[in-house]
């Protein structure tokens, strides 16, 4: 099953397949420094996610997710040097309702991006950096990744019994911030530590962090062509900060017209 490239506007279909495969983030970065990406799925009203009556928890709507905009999370996970995930993923992975233990899959049909990995020198899976500020994170959720290296970047004031409970299973922290974590800090770090390429999967208030800063270099952004309304839900980004021009490098309809994957050079401040 096959995609149409919209921008550069050829008209060819191509197959999704090592669609963004081929981007190779993990070779982007200029010398000693780091590409950092994002990457959404949105309804076409804008929402990521919609809190669920049943579990009172935000999650990505069961309308809009879906294993062909998956298979391209992968592909951008298995380019990654690190993963930039939110204290929030951890406390949702812990209830049950977060959609998957952190990429790259495990699954036979992801079993050629583990391989990908092997051939370019990667490690096996991409480290991980979580941001948070409260340090409200589940041990046991940290313990289920298993032989990958966690950071925890955080803030000036954290609180020093979760510092230690954290680096007793093997966490390192490190603090990036203030009050809040900032996007400096976390681009900094990133540089300090070598990493080439991060894949941030955060929510709106990670990437207002990054935007905010300047420090985002692409978005990935599906959009399902579904409508969604309710009154709680996320969308990409959230709180004050000035606009951010972006420019469209790449557009692809998917075969079946149900949704389009775009992704968007982040060119900086406007304001
Ligand atoms: N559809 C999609 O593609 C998609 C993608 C990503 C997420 N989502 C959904 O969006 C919802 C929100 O995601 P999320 O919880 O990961 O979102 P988020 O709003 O980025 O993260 C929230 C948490 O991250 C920490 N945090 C964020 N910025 C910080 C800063 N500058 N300094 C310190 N800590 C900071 C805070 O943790 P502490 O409270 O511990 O301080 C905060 O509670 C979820 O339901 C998720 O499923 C959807």
């Amino acid at each position: 099953m096959s995609v149409q490239c919209l921008l550069p506007a050829t008209g060819n279909f191509k197959p999704l397949r090592n669609l963004y495969l081929h981007y190779n983030l993990h070779q982007q970065a200029a010398a000693g420094d780091v590409l950092i990406y994002a990457n959404y799925i949105a309804s076409l009203d804008g929402r990521i996610s919609l809190r669920d009556d049943k579990t009172e928890e935000f999650a990505v709507p069961e309308t809009i997710g879906n294993k062909r905009d998956w298979r391209l999370y992968q592909e951008l996970a298995a380019q990654a040097d690190v993963m930039i995930t939110s204290a929030r993923y951890f406390r949702q992975l812990d209830k049950g309702c977060a959609q998957d233990l952190l990429p790259v899959g495990q699954a036979p049909e992801y079993a050629d991006l583990a391989r990908w990995r092997a051939e370019q020198g990667l490690k096996a899976q991409p480290d991980v950096v979580i941001v948070s500020a409260s340090l409200d994170i589940p041990l046991a959720a940290v313990q289920s990744l298993q032989q990958r290296r966690v950071w925890v970047l955080t803030i000036k004031e954290a609180d020093r019994s979760r510092c230690k409970k954290l680096e007793g299973i093997g966490v390192t922290l490190v603090q990036a911030g203030d009050k809040q974590v900032s996007g400096q800090g976390i681009k900094a770090f990133l540089i300090a530590q070598a990493y080439r390429s991060a894949y941030m999967i955060a929510g709106p208030a990670v990437h207002r962090t990054l935007l905010g800063a300047g420090v985002l270099n692409r978005l990935f952004l599906t959009t399902h062509f579904s409508l969604l309304g309710q009154n709680t839900f996320h969308t990409i980004l959230q709180g004050d900060m000035q606009p951010v021009k972006t420019a469209l490098c790449s557009l692809y309809l998917d075969v079946n017209r149900e949704q389009m994957f775009a992704q968007y050079e982040i060119k900086g401040d406007q304001a």
